[in-house]
């Protein structure tokens, strides 16, 4: 606020940028508005065209970003352990209108890199990545933001880091990243001289402010919501048919509560679970139900059925989680959940007006 200086390419977000580009240890980072239009303008810095290839299995704004861009997504089935994109079916799908693979780490868990590599380069085709939830994983020599042609990463305020809203765009191609500064400042390359289309796409000061304070806390937060984690995985170990799906990558921000319901060892579903939970005030949620293919404005266009994604949408469910939750307040959801199953035959049958309350 003293600074006066609130938009436009501040020293904070100069700054952030420098703090993230070192934390990932990445050539650039370019910071953006929130990561939806990152991934338009990254589409737009590559001169994607044609058809690019997605999971189903992600949040909407994957696919949304690309049809944004006048782009088709054609939706790929996940490789059923990893719940990744499965290389193999991706590589079936691509057309001579292919001009991108666009992998996304789910909560965090890297795509099987090598092999996405190999396709898109037999193809000749670009190979970008959503790494929206991936901040602070991967390997120990290179953590996200460090694969494809460039990754994009959401600071959206459910995110491990975060800025409130915000997008970060990271690249080793000087070429890619100077394209990106221009168009995400209107096209601007010096005063009243623009070089292509450009948009508003700049962070603003306030919060690269936000997020300077949160990179600064992220080892400490990322160590608590690890705490959360081993909670969970401690406390379910004894109740059947809900399993904490492990963090596999040597690195991890263990920010997701990622579990899996399997309704036949539980006795009940995963939407009535939810709905349990809901009304016991723990916010679990359906995570990516019911997968892109299924939702407007994607489910009218010719798509095959996405087995494993459906398969994957109907028994996933995100559990509260993140650095601010007490080990306490896990333990105490865990034994909820015992509770739950082991009343799963009365819950099944009863509509939640009508169901007791869970001693
Ligand atoms: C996988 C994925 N991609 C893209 C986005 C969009 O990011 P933003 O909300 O910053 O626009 C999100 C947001 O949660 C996401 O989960």
């Amino acid at each position: 606020m003293a600074s006066g200086w609130f938009t436009n390419d501040g020293p904070l977000v100069k700054e952030l940028e420098l703090g993230i580009a070192d934390y990932l240890r990445v050539r650039h980072c370019v910071l953006t508005a929130n990561g939806t239009v990152a991934l338009q303008i990254l589409s737009h810095a590559l001169e994607l065209t044609g058809e690019v290839i997605v999971p189903s299995f992600t949040f909407v704004a994957t696919p949304n970003a690309m049809k944004w861009q006048g782009l088709d997504p054609v939706f790929c089935d996940i490789d059923p352990r990893t719940l990744n994109i499965d290389p193999e079916s991706c590589e079936a799908l691509i057309t001579e209108r292919t001009s991108a693979i666009l992998g996304v780490h789910l909560w965090g868990r890297p795509c099987d890199i090598p092999r996405l590599r190999s396709v898109a380069d037999r193809h000749g085709i670009h190979l970008i990545f959503d790494a929206a939830h991936g901040f602070g994983c991967g390997h120990d020599n290179a953590l996200i933001g460090n694969f494809g042609d460039a990754e994009v990463f959401s600071l959206h305020a459910t995110k491990a880091f975060h800025c409130g809203e915000g997008g970060a765009i990271t690249t080793a191609d000087d070429g890619l990243a100077e394209r990106l500064r221009e168009i995400r400042n209107f096209g601007f390359v010096a005063t009243d001289t623009t070089t292509r289309l450009g948009i508003n796409a700049k962070m603003p000061e306030l919060s690269a402010a936000l997020g300077l304070a949160n990179l600064e806390a992220l080892a400490e937060s990322i160590s608590r919501s690890r705490r959360v984690i081993e909670c969970y995985q401690a406390g379910l170990r004894t109740v059947p048919g809900i399993e904490i799906r492990p963090c596999t990558a040597p690195r991890h921000n263990f920010h997701y509560a990622v579990a899996e319901l399997d309704q036949g060892s539980s006795g009940i579903s995963r939407d009535r679970l939810v709905e349990v939970l809901e009304s016991e005030n723990v916010l679990a949620r359906k995570y990516f139900f019911p997968g892109c293919h299924k939702l407007a404005p994607y489910h009218d266009e010719s798509c095959d059925s996405l087995p494993h994604t459906e398969f994957a949408a109907e028994r996933s469910l995100i559990l509260p989680a993140g650095p601010e939750m007490s080990p306490a307040l896990v333990d105490s959801v865990c034994e909820l959940l015992g509770d739950i199953v082991s009343n799963a035959e009365h819950l099944s049958l009863l509509s939640n007006s009508s169901r007791p309350r869970i001693a």
